[in-house]
């Protein structure tokens, strides 16, 4: 069990001596969430953060607003020809020595008597996943999701508090839409004077690989997809295109050259405000969902995963469901996602299926 941590506890008497009521000094919108004008909700609690929205031990963050209705209607809307997209990248996929600095996909096969057994050890960020809420803290202030703090995930208290087991409950389930980024910046490579960007983006290299929020609404509208309120945000950056059409040489060059360095969502309030009116949970096929380097003073996963509960994905294999929504015309669909139930994991595997 966790206790509810002090600094978390703290910000209560201020908040009672505030509120006269138990009433929240914010007003919910239409689809029951606080205006993105009014983050952070319980100050001092850092930058943007919803702490407290679904009270002070919630662990599931945005997956509360893929309520049953919300599923429900998705199915309906959603699964038409039943033809079934995997996205999970194989798990050795980055070979012996990965791009993300994250170790080799360890597989031992064995005898074990008459029979065989396996051992797989590998890092969680490898392949395809769902980061938790206790993988990023706020990194100034040393604060996870509803304030968790260090020794909850490893020190003093060891807990399983924000551990992915939690969503493992009912799911990662919902609508998803697919915004192909990639698609559409090769089809601005096609016109007559496409801007110089287009030309220079390249995943490997994040100081030309920003996707701004106008580049989602150019990708959505370019496509013809309506974002409903509790989607699932998928973008494929074209990163996965690009680490497969390197040598292993020029991928372990690049992972010598420094830091990780990748194409993904640019920082910027107007995004923020985006991604909080509209959606469960944001994914791609970058290393980390978000522009690294960073564009502004916060990263994605500080407001996200450690402000707001919003699981990221990572690594996900967007290129057969990119094919199939062309093929369809349609880029969004119902997406199950079921993570693995391991008290206290930092991070897992999707298993997820795109079913059109
Ligand atoms: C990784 O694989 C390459 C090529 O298959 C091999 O030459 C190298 O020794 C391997 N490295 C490790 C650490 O296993
Ligand atoms: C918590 O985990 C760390 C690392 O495994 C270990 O060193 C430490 O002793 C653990 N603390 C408790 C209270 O079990
Ligand atoms: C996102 O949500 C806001 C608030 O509900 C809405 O005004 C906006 O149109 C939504 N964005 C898209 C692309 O649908
Ligand atoms: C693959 O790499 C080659 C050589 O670097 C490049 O010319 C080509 O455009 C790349 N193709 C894709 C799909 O990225
Ligand atoms: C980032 O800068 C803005 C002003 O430009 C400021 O309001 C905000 O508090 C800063 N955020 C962080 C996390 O420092």
């Amino acid at each position: 069990m966790h206790t509810l941590n002090p600094f978390f506890l703290s910000l209560l008497p201020s908040l009672s001596s505030a509120v006269p009521s138990s009433k929240p000094p914010y007003k919910l919108n239409s689809n029951g969430i606080p205006p993105f004008s009014s983050l952070p909700l319980n100050p001092p609690a850092p930058y943007l953060s919803a702490w407290g929205l679904y009270g002070p031990k919630d662990e599931l963050g945005t997956l509360n607003r893929l309520t049953p209705g919300i599923v429900a209607s998705a199915s309906k809307s959603e699964i038409k020809t039943g033809v079934r997209i995997s996205l999970n990248w194989a798990m050795n996929a980055q070979g012996n020595e990965s791009f993300i600095n994250r170790g080799n996909f360890g597989h031992k096969i064995y005898p074990a008597g008459p029979y065989y057994d396996e051992i797989w050890d590998y890092n969680s960020q490898l392949s395809s996943h769902w980061d938790s809420l206790r993988h990023f803290p706020y990194v100034a202030e040393r604060r996870f999701y509803n304030g968790v703090r260090d020794q909850d995930v490893i020190g003093e208290v060891n807990s399983t508090v924000n551990g992915i087991h939690v969503w493992s409950e009912k799911g990662i389930v919902g609508r998803g839409v697919l915004v192909d980024f990639e698609s559409w910046r090769r089809k601005q490579l096609d016109k007559r004077n496409p801007e110089e960007r287009f030309r220079r983006f390249d995943p490997f290299k994040g100081e030309t690989a920003g996707i701004s929020l106008e580049d989602v609404k150019a990708v959505l509208k370019w496509q013809g997809t309506k974002v409903k309120f509790g989607d699932i945000l998928i973008v494929r950056s074209g990163w996965t295109v690009a680490f497969n059409n390197k040598t292993r040489e020029e991928v372990l060059a690049l992972q010598r050259s420094g830091p990780i360095s990748a194409s993904g969502l640019e920082q910027s309030l107007p995004m923020m405000k985006f991604i909080w009116e509209n959606f469960s949970a944001v994914a791609g096929d970058m290393p980390g969902v978000e522009a690294n380097p960073s564009r502004a003073n916060f990263t994605m996963h500080e407001v996200m995963l450690a402000g707001w509960g919003c699981p990221l994905g990572e690594l996900f294999d967007l290129e057969a469901l990119a094919e199939e929504a062309k093929r369809q015309k349609r880029w969004s669909f119902f997406l199950t996602s079921e993570v693995i139930n391991l008290p206290g994991a930092l991070a897992s595997p999707i298993n997820a299926l795109a079913i059109f």
